[in-house]
């Protein structure tokens, strides 16, 4: 066991933990915070994005030994009374159905508009490669493409 120390949601955490435990179990077992969710568990599914210093990262394939430091952001912590410009439009655009991949489709689209303010359809295809079983991609296209309008005005 380890004592690690990294912040989450701006919050300053210290964990002690076997510092091979991932960052999602660390996050939903030892934080409570239950908004990041498992998917597949090897990288592939993007359920379990966060934000590991700014950049969208798979939770479930971090190691919380990497974590010395860090500024972590859970869809928890992405705006204060999820009012975020694209938790807004998530819910003017009924974007979600089961919802389950959506707190990673979130963490992932609010950092592709960081990167790329007015990011095309190949642009979101392209950075964004989380799965959604529901099939809601196109509504997810259509509410970053509305934020990046509205951020812009
Ligand atoms: S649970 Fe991490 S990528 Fe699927
Ligand atoms: S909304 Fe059901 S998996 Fe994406």
């Amino acid at each position: 066991m380890s004592t690690i120390k990294f912040n989450v949601n701006g919050q300053p955490q210290a964990v002690d933990i076997d510092p091979s435990t991932p960052l999602l179990w660390t996050l939903r077992d030892h934080l409570g915070l239950t908004g990041t969710k498992f998917g597949c568990g090897a990288g592939l599914c993007g359920a379990c994005t966060v934000h590991f210093n700014g950049s969208a990262v798979r939770s479930c394939q971090i190691p919380v030994q990497a974590l010395e430091g860090a500024e972590i952001t859970t869809i928890e912590g992405l705006s204060e009374s999820g009012d975020h410009v694209l938790q807004k439009l998530w819910v003017e655009l009924n974007v979600p159905q089961c919802g389950y991949c959506q707190a990673g489709m979130l963490m992932a689209a609010a950092e592709l508009l960081k990167r790329i303010p007015n990011p095309s359809d190949e642009d979101i295809d392209t950075h964004i490669s989380n799965i959604c079983r529901c099939g809601t991609y196109p509504r997810i296209r259509d509410a970053i493409k509305r934020a990046a309008q509205e951020v812009k005005v």
